[in-house]
């Protein structure tokens, strides 16, 4: 997710990432429906503007998305999109755009809670925010991110898996190839759909010394294609590549029967997946070369925020 070594890591960034307030005790919480909300309203003292649900009805009735769905994109030759989502709001509005697949990334860590990378993201973290997720009940596929040394075995993998699920996933994701075999057959094998993770990989940027490209040598390029056969073949129905050369992102793309999805990896894998806040610009501080903001929220914010206390 981030670029070469060179460029500054996102929780080193200078500015703290804080809570984004607190809540007076009338403040609605939770997934309530337009009736529940409307009841709930007319209890209040103060008038609060109703939320304006049901703007996108194609997303609220289009068809739960699968694993096998995402497989079947790869066979159509239909791109695959794919997001990161950390809590209830962004979920529920990326879900309405239709982007098939929702991804609780363990990025977590560095574009909301601050971290200087991945490592230190908990269990506890993760389930949580795959809560605020899951209470969006997006049609879009939900999955979530088994953070750092939480599948260094078959059955820890298999228990923090469950958790995820728990916790309102519907798939995980780890990071590694053949070296995670055993934790990646067992996940499968206890019925939880699982998207393996190749190139770069953010929970070992302390032991690589930062963020690397893979794939520029003979043995790279070949120990990734062996990792991406094994994943197909242990049942991962999706491979994620980060900072993966494009020329051998093709190759895997074309030797493996399930899609891939590319980030940094060019524009010929099956689909691609971004941190949000790189798209949107609400992580300001850093961004990954790779990225095209499509929109500077950051700097709106800003501005609505000046002008909003200009006016008082
Ligand atoms: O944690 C994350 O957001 C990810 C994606 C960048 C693939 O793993």
């Amino acid at each position: 997710m981030n670029p070469g070594g060179d460029a500054l890591p996102r929780g080193q960034a200078d500015q703290q990432v804080g809570p984004t307030g607190v809540r007076g005790e009338n403040t609605i919480v939770g997934p309530l429906q337009d009736t529940e909300m409307r009841l709930h309203c007319s209890s209040l003292d103060f008038p609060l503007v109703a939320p304006r649900f049901n703007r996108n009805r194609s997303a609220m009735t289009r068809e739960k998305v699968t694993p096998d769905e995402i497989r079947a994109m790869k066979r159509r030759g239909e791109k695959i999109a794919s997001l990161t989502v950390y809590d209830y709001p962004i979920t529920k509005l990326v879900d309405e755009t239709g982007v098939p697949l929702l991804l609780v990334g363990d990025s977590l860590g560095m574009v909301v809670l601050g971290y200087p990378d991945t490592t230190h993201v908990t269990m506890a973290e993760m389930e949580h925010h795959v809560r605020a997720a899951a209470r969006a009940r997006p049609r879009s596929l939900l999955a979530a991110d088994l953070p750092f040394r939480s599948y260094e075995t078959p059955a820890d993998a298999v228990a923090h898996a469950r958790r995820l699920v728990a916790a309102g996933a519907e798939a995980v994701k780890a990071e590694g190839g053949r070296s995670i075999l055993g934790p990646v057959r067992a996940v499968i094998d206890a019925g939880i759909p699982f998207i393996g993770h190749l190139g770069m990989l953010p929970q070992h940027v302390l032991e690589e010394g930062g963020y690397h490209i893979k794939g520029k040598t003979d043995a790279e390029r070949e120990a990734l294609l062996a990792d991406a056969r094994a994943l197909a073949e242990a049942g991962a129905f999706a491979i994620v590549l980060e900072l993966v050369t494009p020329p051998v992102a093709k190759v895997i793309t074309a030797s493996v029967p399930v899609p891939t999805i590319g980030i940094g990896s060019g524009p010929d894998c099956d689909g691609q997946i971004l941190v949000t806040p790189d798209l949107v610009g609400t992580f300001p501080w850093f961004t990954p070369r790779f990225v095209k903001p499509r929109l500077n929220a950051a700097e709106q914010m800003r501005e609505a925020i000046a002008a909003w206390q200009a006016s008082l």
